[in-house]
Protein backbone atom coordinates (compact mmCIF):
# COMPACT_ATOMS: atom_id res chain seq x y z
CA UNK A 1 0.00 0.00 0.00
CA UNK A 2 1.75 3.74 -1.20
CA UNK A 3 1.20 6.21 1.19
CA UNK A 4 -1.28 7.94 -1.03
CA UNK A 5 -3.66 5.33 0.02
CA UNK A 6 -2.35 5.29 3.27
CA UNK A 7 -3.98 8.40 3.88
CA UNK A 8 -7.21 8.49 1.76
CA UNK A 9 -7.48 5.28 4.59
CA UNK A 10 -7.21 7.56 7.24
CA UNK A 11 -9.82 10.69 5.86
CA UNK A 12 -12.66 7.61 6.12
CA UNK A 13 -15.23 7.43 7.86
CA UNK A 14 -15.18 4.94 10.42
CA UNK A 15 -18.94 3.45 10.39
CA UNK A 16 -20.91 0.71 8.74
CA UNK A 17 -24.22 1.80 9.38
CA UNK A 18 -25.04 5.61 8.90
CA UNK A 19 -26.92 4.91 12.50
CA UNK A 20 -22.96 5.03 14.07
CA UNK A 21 -22.03 8.04 12.46
CA UNK A 22 -19.99 11.16 14.16
CA UNK A 23 -19.37 14.42 13.75
CA UNK A 24 -15.38 13.34 12.92
CA UNK A 25 -16.89 10.85 9.86
CA UNK A 26 -18.61 13.18 8.30
CA UNK A 27 -15.85 16.09 8.13
CA UNK A 28 -14.01 13.42 6.40
CA UNK A 29 -16.78 12.70 4.14
CA UNK A 30 -17.59 16.41 3.21
CA UNK A 31 -13.70 17.40 2.96
CA UNK A 32 -13.85 15.13 -0.17
CA UNK A 33 -17.05 16.00 -1.32
CA UNK A 34 -16.47 19.47 -2.60
CA UNK A 35 -13.15 18.28 -4.55
CA UNK A 36 -14.90 16.17 -5.72
CA UNK A 37 -17.94 17.88 -6.72
CA UNK A 38 -16.02 20.89 -8.57
CA UNK A 39 -15.19 18.06 -11.18
CA UNK A 40 -18.33 17.40 -12.29
CA UNK A 41 -18.03 19.59 -14.98
CA UNK A 42 -15.63 16.94 -16.45
CA UNK A 43 -17.21 13.91 -15.75
CA UNK A 44 -19.86 15.72 -18.09
CA UNK A 45 -17.61 16.50 -20.45
CA UNK A 46 -16.34 12.79 -20.66
CA UNK A 47 -20.03 11.35 -20.55
CA UNK A 48 -20.96 13.32 -23.76
CA UNK A 49 -18.43 11.88 -25.59
CA UNK A 50 -19.84 8.76 -25.96
CA UNK A 51 -22.41 10.17 -28.07
CA UNK A 52 -19.34 10.50 -30.51
CA UNK A 53 -19.81 7.85 -33.56
CA UNK A 54 -23.72 7.01 -32.65
CA UNK A 55 -26.06 7.79 -35.26
CA UNK A 56 -29.18 5.94 -34.32
CA UNK A 57 -29.57 6.33 -38.34
CA UNK A 58 -30.32 9.98 -38.13
CA UNK A 59 -28.14 12.09 -40.63
CA UNK A 60 -25.51 12.58 -38.12
CA UNK A 61 -24.21 11.33 -35.07
CA UNK A 62 -25.36 12.31 -32.01
CA UNK A 63 -22.42 14.40 -30.13
CA UNK A 64 -22.70 16.65 -33.74
CA UNK A 65 -25.98 17.24 -32.93
CA UNK A 66 -25.35 18.20 -29.51
CA UNK A 67 -22.82 20.39 -30.75
CA UNK A 68 -24.51 21.77 -33.67
CA UNK A 69 -27.66 22.63 -31.67
CA UNK A 70 -25.22 24.73 -29.41
CA UNK A 71 -23.36 26.32 -31.90
CA UNK A 72 -26.79 27.42 -33.66
CA UNK A 73 -27.85 28.88 -30.33
CA UNK A 74 -24.72 30.45 -29.44
CA UNK A 75 -24.85 32.20 -32.89
CA UNK A 76 -28.06 32.94 -32.57
CA UNK A 77 -26.74 35.14 -29.42
CA UNK A 78 -28.00 32.78 -26.51
CA UNK A 79 -26.34 33.08 -23.10
CA UNK A 80 -23.73 30.99 -22.06
CA UNK A 81 -26.30 28.97 -19.81
CA UNK A 82 -28.32 28.25 -22.53
CA UNK A 83 -25.84 27.36 -24.62
CA UNK A 84 -24.66 24.56 -22.06
CA UNK A 85 -28.14 23.78 -21.74
CA UNK A 86 -28.27 23.33 -25.52
CA UNK A 87 -24.82 21.37 -25.72
CA UNK A 88 -26.02 18.24 -22.98
CA UNK A 89 -29.91 18.23 -24.20
CA UNK A 90 -29.39 14.83 -25.25
CA UNK A 91 -26.82 13.42 -23.26
CA UNK A 92 -29.41 11.23 -21.84
CA UNK A 93 -29.41 9.11 -24.90
CA UNK A 94 -27.18 6.84 -23.32
CA UNK A 95 -28.47 5.98 -20.12
CA UNK A 96 -32.07 7.26 -20.68
CA UNK A 97 -33.36 5.51 -23.96
CA UNK A 98 -36.76 6.22 -22.94
CA UNK A 99 -36.46 8.94 -21.27
CA UNK A 100 -33.27 11.28 -22.65
CA UNK A 101 -35.06 14.23 -21.49
CA UNK A 102 -35.46 13.32 -17.73
CA UNK A 103 -31.52 12.72 -17.41
CA UNK A 104 -29.91 15.83 -18.96
CA UNK A 105 -32.60 17.93 -17.23
CA UNK A 106 -31.22 16.26 -13.85
CA UNK A 107 -27.85 17.03 -14.72
CA UNK A 108 -28.06 20.53 -15.56
CA UNK A 109 -30.97 21.39 -12.78
CA UNK A 110 -28.42 22.46 -10.02
CA UNK A 111 -26.87 25.09 -12.14
CA UNK A 112 -29.95 26.55 -14.48
CA UNK A 113 -32.92 28.65 -14.67
CA UNK A 114 -36.32 26.97 -14.21
CA UNK A 115 -36.87 28.35 -17.68
CA UNK A 116 -33.91 26.84 -19.49
CA UNK A 117 -34.29 23.15 -16.94
CA UNK A 118 -38.12 22.93 -18.26
CA UNK A 119 -37.13 23.29 -21.97
CA UNK A 120 -34.49 20.68 -21.31
CA UNK A 121 -37.11 18.50 -19.45
CA UNK A 122 -39.70 18.87 -21.87
CA UNK A 123 -37.99 19.16 -25.28
CA UNK A 124 -38.64 15.75 -25.98
CA UNK A 125 -42.39 16.11 -26.12
CA UNK A 126 -41.73 19.63 -27.91
CA UNK A 127 -39.03 17.97 -30.45
CA UNK A 128 -41.68 15.30 -31.44
CA UNK A 129 -44.10 18.61 -33.22
CA UNK A 130 -41.33 17.34 -35.76
CA UNK A 131 -41.94 13.42 -36.16
CA UNK A 132 -44.42 12.18 -33.82
CA UNK A 133 -46.78 12.16 -36.79
CA UNK A 134 -44.76 9.93 -38.87
CA UNK A 135 -44.72 7.20 -36.17
CA UNK A 136 -48.38 7.16 -35.88
CA UNK A 137 -48.28 9.32 -32.52
CA UNK A 138 -49.86 12.87 -32.51
CA UNK A 139 -47.61 15.58 -33.49
CA UNK A 140 -49.40 18.14 -30.92
CA UNK A 141 -48.86 16.41 -27.71
CA UNK A 142 -47.06 19.66 -26.74
CA UNK A 143 -50.43 21.22 -27.32
CA UNK A 144 -50.61 19.76 -23.45
CA UNK A 145 -48.68 22.93 -22.32
CA UNK A 146 -50.13 25.23 -24.30
CA UNK A 147 -50.57 27.67 -21.26
CA UNK A 148 -47.30 27.06 -19.64
CA UNK A 149 -45.53 30.25 -19.30
CA UNK A 150 -42.57 28.27 -20.52
CA UNK A 151 -44.45 26.74 -24.43
CA UNK A 152 -43.09 29.69 -26.70
CA UNK A 153 -39.35 29.22 -25.15
CA UNK A 154 -39.23 25.38 -25.42
CA UNK A 155 -40.70 25.55 -28.51
CA UNK A 156 -38.43 28.02 -29.95
CA UNK A 157 -35.51 25.92 -29.07
CA UNK A 158 -36.94 23.19 -30.63
CA UNK A 159 -37.54 25.29 -33.63
CA UNK A 160 -34.74 27.05 -34.41
CA UNK A 161 -31.94 24.54 -32.40
CA UNK A 162 -32.47 21.24 -31.60
CA UNK A 163 -34.90 20.11 -34.77
CA UNK A 164 -32.47 21.82 -37.18
CA UNK A 165 -29.59 20.56 -35.92
CA UNK A 166 -29.18 17.50 -38.23
CA UNK A 167 -27.26 19.55 -41.05
CA UNK A 168 -24.40 17.49 -42.30
CA UNK A 169 -22.71 20.44 -44.45
CA UNK A 170 -22.86 22.67 -41.13
CA UNK A 171 -19.66 23.92 -39.69
CA UNK A 172 -20.36 23.54 -35.59
CA UNK A 173 -17.90 24.82 -32.96
CA UNK A 174 -15.63 22.06 -31.63
CA UNK A 175 -15.81 20.24 -28.48
CA UNK A 176 -12.98 22.13 -26.74
CA UNK A 177 -14.94 25.25 -27.71
CA UNK A 178 -17.75 24.84 -25.15
CA UNK A 179 -15.66 22.98 -22.71
CA UNK A 180 -14.96 26.31 -20.52
CA UNK A 181 -18.58 27.80 -20.71
CA UNK A 182 -19.52 23.91 -19.25
CA UNK A 183 -16.98 24.42 -16.42
CA UNK A 184 -18.11 27.93 -15.59
CA UNK A 185 -21.71 26.89 -16.00
CA UNK A 186 -21.01 23.93 -13.40
CA UNK A 187 -18.92 25.53 -11.58
CA UNK A 188 -21.47 26.55 -8.41
CA UNK A 189 -24.91 25.21 -8.09
CA UNK A 190 -27.80 27.79 -8.01
CA UNK A 191 -29.52 25.41 -5.49
CA UNK A 192 -28.88 22.39 -4.11
CA UNK A 193 -30.39 19.99 -1.45
CA UNK A 194 -26.64 20.12 -0.44
CA UNK A 195 -26.54 23.89 -0.60
CA UNK A 196 -25.90 25.23 3.17
CA UNK A 197 -23.04 22.79 3.49
CA UNK A 198 -21.96 24.18 0.40
CA UNK A 199 -21.56 27.52 1.18
CA UNK A 200 -20.22 26.39 4.80
CA UNK A 201 -17.34 25.19 3.36
CA UNK A 202 -13.89 27.39 3.19
CA UNK A 203 -12.39 28.71 0.42
CA UNK A 204 -14.94 26.33 -2.17
CA UNK A 205 -14.60 26.44 -5.45
FE1 LIG B 1 -33.64 15.07 -27.46
FE1 LIG C 1 -31.72 16.98 -29.89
Amino acid sequence: MDHHNESSDHNRAQFSEMTEGTAEDWQAIAGEFLPYASKVADRVLEHLKLLDGDFGGFPIDRLSHCLQTATRAHRDGRDEQYVVMALLHDIGDTLGSFNHPDVAAAIIKPFVSEENHWICQNHGVFQGYYYFHYLGMDRNVRDQFKDHKYYDACAEFCEKYDQAAFDADYESEPLEFFEPMVRRVMARPLQSLYAAAIDDAPAAA
